[in-house]
């Protein structure tokens, strides 16, 4: 009989007409919300009309969720599961016999949580990390903790809860600031990147109000960067090859940061920005270091299934472990540039490849059995 996989996800909403970002083409210099270039998709745009502008930026589009159907799809009945209010009564009356889970959730910490612990309540077994990694890796100062306490390397930092924090941060300059909890650069900005005290405040200030949790604020990691996706279990964890970011495409001026003008608004269907290199031209020593730390770190946070890790090398060439991705992006067009499909592609995996892997190494760790075989007999 075939394997009934639940699809559990949160679809993106269109911006209304007149919520789009601000319309000024001036340089990043500001935290307004930047203009998007053309051909940016009406759902990635910048929404003054909500309390934070990117609030949606983690939720997927339409083509997302339609494209991992179509892949789970030749693997088992696929039952869709909107993540929505309705969810738990949902996932009660389809009992699929796992969920597969690219549901983000909306508020607090613990939103990547929310899906795969109601799951555990209703006795549903469900692919990528429980609820305590998620949340974990969500919150980047508990993710640097842990890893700290695991040996894995990263950057000192600290938490600013005020204003007065930030003033009193004893860490030396540059600094970098950011929300302690959020991801797809959501409140990452080329204003992120802290030179003096006056800076600092100023945006930890800024953070505070927009985003109301506590800002993170670690030494500034000059160096090379890296994202490295994770697939598989236990021994059977391994890198995918290794994507580098070349901050050289950035628009002229704007500081080495993959941040939220980059991911969304300057890397566009028309004009793509190119920021992957995949496989990283990197020698062997760092490429093995670089997967090193990732490995360490899925393994300090007990990930499973798959996770995309971001490393980024300090004044001295050291990876460090910026944070931990459980749920990671996965954009299927191959011109949106998304991380952990590019490096499946550059293993020789296509979309579909990997969704399918992914979907059997949870199966596998689940219930012992391969999807893959099943659905090839
Ligand atoms: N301590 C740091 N030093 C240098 N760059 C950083 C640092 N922290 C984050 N960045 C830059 O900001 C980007 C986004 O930060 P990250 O913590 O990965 O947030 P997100 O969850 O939005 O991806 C990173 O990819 C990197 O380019
Ligand atoms: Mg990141």
């Amino acid at each position: 009989m075939a394997v009934r996989i639940g699809l559990a996800y949160n679809l993106k909403p269109e911006a209304p007409a007149t919520a789009a970002g601000a319309t000024s083409d001036s340089p990043p210099s500001s935290d307004d919300p930047p203009s998007p270039a053309p051909g940016v998709s009406a759902a990635r745009t910048l929404r003054s009309d909500l309390e934070q502008p990117d609030l949606y930026a983690e939720w997927d589009e339409p083509a997302t969720i339609d494209a991992v159907e179509r892949a789970l799809a030749t693997l088992g009945e696929v039952i869709r599961l909107e993540a929505d209010a309705q969810f738990p009564a949902r996932l009660a009356a389809a009992r699929p016999d796992f969920v597969f889970n690219i549901a983000e959730g909306l508020y607090g910490p613990n939103r990547e949580g929310h899906v795969p612990a109601i799951c555990e309540f209703l006795g549903v077994p469900y692919h990528a990390s429980d609820p305590l990694a998620l949340a974990l890796a969500l919150h980047k100062g508990r993710a640097k903790e842990i890893m700290a306490q695991h040996g894995v390397p990263t950057a000192p930092f600290v938490l600013a809860r005020s204003r007065d924090d930030a003033r009193n941060v004893s860490l030396p300059f540059p600094l970098f600031a950011k929300p302690a909890f959020e991801g797809s650069g959501k409140g990452v900005s080329v204003r992120s990147l802290c030179h003096n005290r006056a800076d600092l405040v100023a945006q930890v200030d800024h953070l505070l109000a927009t985003y109301r949790q506590p800002v993170l604020v670690e030494t500034w990691l000059p160096g090379q960067e890296f994202t490295v996706a994770v697939i598989g279990n236990g021994d059977e964890a391994r890198c995918l090859p290794l994507v580098a970011m070349r901050f050289d495409t950035l628009p002229a001026g704007a500081p080495p940061i993959y941040g939220y003008e980059a991911k969304w608004l300057w890397d566009t269907l028309s004009n793509p920005l190119d920021i992957y290199a995949c496989p990283a031209p990197v020698d062997e020593s760092l490429a093995d270091a670089v997967r090193a730390a990732a490995l360490a770190a899925y393994r300090a946070l007990d990930c499973r299934d798959w996770c995309r890790i971001d490393v980024r090398c300090d004044g001295a060439g050291n990876p460090m472990v910026v944070e931990l991705n459980p749920l990671p992006g996965i954009l299927p067009d191959p011109r949106d540039n998304s991380c952990f499909p590019k490096a499946a592609r550059a293993a020789g995996m296509d979309y579909d490849d990997l969704i399918r892997t992914v979907a059997d190494i949870a199966w596998r760790r689940i219930s012992g059995r391969s999807l893959l075989a099943g659905a090839a007999a």
